[in-house]
């Protein structure tokens, strides 16, 4: 499948494999965000990238640090629960460590939050910006194990491209 964002055109399907999938991502999403200051807008484009590009999965968006806690912010998918808790559910808990968690069975994670029943695993990207947290990244699957290693690498990369993309202090209160 040829999709196009922004100025750069890359393939989604077998025969790329998945650190490439990654790799044009994160260019596209640095394509597609390029010359535009609206924080709001821009994690909305992220959220819509991501959910056109990546295969299986059923949500994908941000949680905000606001007040605290985390705040539901632009996403693809089924309406999810609004505010969670610092170090409650997977998003919480990698907010609280500032590193990714993933999930490969979400029935297994103690604390799990469930907003979409189909999900069964899940893979949560803190943000980080110069040290401070600003929210997470959280996709989820409705498959057992979706997400691995290369998926871990390749989402770290593309929050690293997006952080310096967005005004923070735009949204976080
Ligand atoms: N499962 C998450 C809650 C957010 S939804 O998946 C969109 C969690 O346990 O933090």
């Amino acid at each position: 499948m040829n999709r196009m964002w922004g100025m750069r055109r890359f393939e989604i399907g077998p025969s790329v494999s998945r650190d490439v999938l990654y790799r044009d991502l994160a260019a596209s999403l640095a394509s597609l965000l390029e010359g535009e200051t609206d924080a709001l807008a821009n994690l909305a484009n992220a959220s819509a990238l991501l959910a056109q590009a990546l295969e299986r999965i059923n949500w994908c968006g941000f949680y905000l640090l606001r007040g605290g806690g985390l705040v539901l912010g632009p996403f693809q998918g089924k309406p999810a629960c609004v505010r969670i808790p610092a170090g409650k559910g997977v998003c919480g808990t990698a907010a609280a460590r500032k590193e990714t968690v993933l999930v490969p069975d979400v029935n297994v994670f103690p604390g799990h939050i469930a907003c979409d029943a189909a999900s069964r695993s899940e893979i949560v990207v803190p943000i980080v910006e110069n040290g401070e947290l600003r929210g997470v990244l959280d996709i989820d699957s409705p498959d057992l194990a979706r997400f691995d290693a290369v998926d871990r690498e390749g989402l770290e990369g593309f929050v690293r491209t997006l952080v310096p993309l967005v005004r923070w202090s735009a949204l976080i209160t």
